[in-house]
């Protein structure tokens, strides 16, 4: 299991051919499960897009340091404590020099001076401008200051002339990373254990080109993935049709309806699991009998009535054939929360319900925070709002913790 799983890395980009590389240093880092925040100056713009990078690191790009947007949501100081890590990738001699001036003209430099966290660089340059004495000293300077780096290789150039001043290669950059956390990896206390988790909607066919499904995005659920994995558990992820890349490790098993979700649950979950958590928002009901040919629109007539029939309820089945030995349910609520979350608790026969009101905007259905309340039979505890990844943890050392000492 990869130690970058829920680290928060801030990549900064500037302006340098190499910046293309970059776009996959993003793709090897979210594939080990860390999370990728990407702030460009203004010189790598001309040699990347922000709208490649949002897609491929899923955030939204920062570059300027007074956007009135960027800093209603998370500012700049917020952002520099974020990070875990900073990486330059790649680092132009124009970002070195200032860096070494702490110079805080832009909102990259201005994280670089504002940030406790560390900082590796990457540089990348012409070989006559990285072997250049201004550029020598402002890199010995940084180093001396504590500043991490990597490279610059030699070789052929993209301007033709070789030398010493290519980016290191993106996977020699994530290794340099990982190695750098290495240290600090969380505990595997989950080893031997294996916990089956769901995510996401189900998708409910009305006929062949039509269905009933929801808003649910799936973040909830491969965050209890991903912490439940770095924690050293076996992972199945039974997941509906969402739009996210599964957990490195994960065994995951794709489903679209609740029938083919329950199927594959029970399946993977033979003798006996150790810990099942529903967090997938299953369709209460599916078609009664779905279309075999796509329904035809009726000229005549104004309305159409469906047939709809209820869907088994994956949870309590699973909780009522003891398939795993601590079974944990999510209560989308949007009134009385605590009490339709403790009902459906006793109802369903489960060990513990994690409860959040969805009416609010800012948390729950497709947003990256959440903040729920944690039920079991006889204790409550609400944990501050957080991002997912970071709520997961928590919910997964709960988790955790009442299977040792169930209360
Ligand atoms: O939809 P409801 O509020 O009853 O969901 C509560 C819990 O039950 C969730 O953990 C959800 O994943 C699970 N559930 C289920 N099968 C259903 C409906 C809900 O497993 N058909």
């Amino acid at each position: 299991m990869s130690n970058l799983v829920q680290k928060r890395i801030l990549l900064g980009i500037t302006g340098g051919i190499a910046a293309y590389k970059s776009i996959e240093l993003i793709r090897l880092l979210t594939k080990a499960g860390a999370e990728v925040q990407v702030v460009l100056t203004d010189g790598a713009k001309a040699f990347v897009t922000e709208m490649t990078l949002q897609a491929i690191s899923g955030h939204p790009v920062r570059s300027t340091l007074l956007d009135p947007n960027a800093e209603a949501g998370m500012g700049h100081i917020e952002l520099a404590k974020w990070a875990d890590l900073i990486v330059i990738a790649p680092a132009s001699a124009d970002f070195m020099a200032r860096y070494a001036q702490g110079m805080a003209n832009d909102l990259l430099t201005t994280l670089c001076l504002a940030t406790e966290s560390p900082v590796l660089l990457a540089p990348a340059m012409n070989q006559a401008m990285w072997r250049h004495p201004a550029t020598q000293a402002n890199a010995a300077l940084l180093t001396e200051r504590g500043v991490l780096s990597i490279g610059p290789a030699d070789g052929a150039q993209a301007c033709g002339d070789i030398g010493p001043g290519r980016m290191s290669e993106p996977s020699d950059i994530f290794n340099a990373i990982s190695t750098h956390f290495e240290d600090t990896s969380i505990a595997q206390d989950l080893t031997g254990q294996h916990w089956v988790i769901t995510a996401g909607p189900t998708m409910e066919a009305i006929d062949p080109v039509r269905f009933i499904s929801n808003h649910s995005s799936g973040k909830m659920g491969y965050a209890l993935a991903t912490a439940a994995l770095a924690r050293g558990a076996k992972v199945t992820l039974v997941s509906g049709p969402v739009q996210l890349t599964p957990p490195d490790g994960a065994n995951v098993i794709a489903v679209k309806s609740a029938d083919e979700m329950l199927a594959a649950c029970k399946q993977s979950m033979q003798p006996q699991a150790d810990v099942f958590i529903g967090a997938a928002a299953v369709a209460d009901f599916k078609m009664k009998i779905a279309s075999e040919q796509k329904m035809k629109k009726q000229a005549d007539t104004e309305e159409l009535t469906l047939t709809l029939v209820k869907n088994p309820d994956i949870i309590a089945t699973l909780a009522q054939q003891k398939l795993a030995k601590s079974i944990v349910g999510f209560a989308a609520e949007t009134q009385n929360v605590i009490e339709y979350a403790k009902s459906k608790l006793e109802r369903k026969g489960l060990d513990m319900i994690i409860a959040n009101d969805v009416s609010r905007a800012d948390i729950g259905f497709n947003q990256d925070e959440n903040q729920v309340t944690v039920i079991t039979h006889n204790k409550t505890w609400s944990p501050d709002k957080a991002a997912k990844s970071e709520l997961a943890s928590q919910l997964v050392e709960c988790i955790q913790q009442h299977i040792q000492s169930p209360s």
